[in-house]
Parts: C-alpha cells; sequence; structure tokens
C-alpha cells in the first residue's frame, strides 16, 4: 500500500457515518473506525463499511496479556480490516502474540501498527504517572524498535516523529500520523500539529485526518484538498 490518506470516522452512530460516507458517491477513501463507533455499533459497522469497498483501519489499541490479545486479533482479522493496532506497552510478548492472532490459515494478515506513547502523554505524566524517567524521544523510539523487533508493521506517530521513525527502524517501517491540519485551518485540541505536505515532507507513510475533514463545510473538498498536499 502507497501513501494514503485516512478520513478517521469519529461519529456516534452508523446512521451519522454512512450519512458521511455517502457524500463521497464513487470515491473510497481509507477509513479510520475508532472505539466510538466501534463500541456503539460493532462488529457490523466494520462489515458494512468494508462492502462499500472502503479500506479500513481499525484502531481499538489493544492492550492486555498476549493470550487474549492474540485471540482478540483473530477475531479481528476475521473481519478482513486493512490495519488494526495495539499499545506497544503491552511488551514484546504481547506484540508477537498479537501477530499470531491475526495471521490467518493461508498466511495473509491485516498490518499491525503499535501505538508509542499516546500523544495526550506528556514528559510530566510519562515521569509522575507511569515512572518512566527517560525522555519522551527515547522512549518513543524505543517502543518502535519493540514493535518492529516484534515483527509489527509500523507504528501510529506525530508527523513529527515519522522521520526519526524511519531513520531508527528503517524506510519500510510504516508511520501512520494524526495530528494533521490544513495551513489555514482550526488547530482545536491537537497540539503538535503538521500540515499534509508537512507530513509528506517529514515522510510519513499515512495521515489520519478526523475533524479537519469531518467538520469542514465541504467534506468532499477537504478531502481532495488533503490528497492533493499529501499524495499527489
Ligand atoms: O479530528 P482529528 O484530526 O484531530 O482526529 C485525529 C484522529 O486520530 C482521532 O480519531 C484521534 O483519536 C486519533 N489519534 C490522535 N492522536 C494519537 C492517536 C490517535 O489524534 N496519538
Amino acid at each position: 500500500m502507497g501513501k494514503d490518506v485516512i478520513i478517521a470516522c469519529d461519529f456516534p452512530s452508523a446512521e451519522q457515518t454512512l450519512e458521511f460516507l455517502d457524500k463521497f458517491e464513487g470515491n473510497k477513501p481509507f477509513v479510520k473506525i475508532g472505539m466510538e463507533l466501534f463500541y456503539a455499533e460493532g462488529p457490523e459497522i466494520v462489515r458494512q463499511i468494508k462492502s462499500r469497498g472502503h479500506k479500513i483501519f481499525l484502531d481499538l489499541k489493544l492492550h492486555d496479556i498476549p493470550n487474549t490479545v492474540k485471540k482478540s486479533m483473530a477475531v479481528l482479522s476475521s473481519l478482513d480490516v486493512d490495519i488494526c493496532n495495539l499499545h506497544a506497552a503491552g511488551t514484546c510478548n504481547m506484540m508477537k502474540a498479537a501477530l499470531e492472532g491475526l495471521t490467518r490459515e493461508d498466511g495473509t494478515r491485516p498490518l499491525l501498527i503499535a501505538v508509542t506513547q499516546l500523544t495526550s502523554t506528556d514528559s510530566e505524566s510519562l515521569k509522575n504517572d507511569l515512572l518512566i524517567d527517560e525522555p519522551m524521544d527515547k522512549v518513543v523510539m524505543h517502543y518502535a524498535l519493540n514493535a518492529k523487533n516484534s515483527g509489527l508493521d509500523g507504528v501510529v506517530c506525530s508527523p513529527l516523529e515519522a522521520k526519526k521513525v524511519h531513520e531508527t527502524c528503517g524506510k519500510e517501517f510504516l508511520t501512520v500520523t494524526p495530528g494533521v491540519r490544513f495551513a489555514d485551518g482550526e488547530i482545536g485540541d491537537q497540539k503538535r500539529v503538521m500540515t499534509p505536505a508537512q507530513a509528506k515532507e517529514e515522510g510519513s507513510d499515512y495521515i489520519v485526518v478526523g475533524r479537519p475533514i469531518t467538520a469542514a463545510p465541504d467534506p468532499v473538498a477537504a478531502y481532495e484538498r488533503c490528497v492533493r498536499e499529501f499524495v499527489d
């Protein structure tokens, strides 16, 4: 899979999600389904969006004991999604078990990427809440390397980290980056943002874009602008 724009479909219901996707008509953007929509609608929403021809990043960020994650990943794999994820903090054993669970009988599997540290975790909470004294940057790169050494395909990270992740883990290791805003757009609650063009410069493989598209007056035009800036 080449560079692409993934739309974060952070809607509370299937109805609102499908109404949003209807606007795209012949176009079939890559979509991200997160916890809110999945917990509201269950696996059926994945099947519905898949049957409309979209690629799906199922963003459920699993983190549990290896056996539980392995079995849960097998269920997600049967939904035929394109990308799944988990928390690298679950350890290398958990990540390896996840890959085993994800791999189908014919050897195929969805891509598996890891969350290193959430962008909502700052240096202060890393130190005070998690008792991790190393600098954030070092922790993120260490977790990314753990993911790579466990056989995963990439990480979710800030576009500001994409270049360093590629330097640390290799060019082929995927960087999927949220925190993207248009130069003339609202930042909202995101703190460290980049434009689609800057994310491309930094070497992001996929950008995940939510509100700049979903809340735009013309979502299709906003999506096309992202594609123009990031892919073309
Ligand atoms: O609306 P916005 O473009 O901020 O949406 C970004 C999406 O990426 C949301 O679904 C958010 O949960 C997700 N995300 C993020 N930062 C992370 C991981 C995921 O913004 N570190």
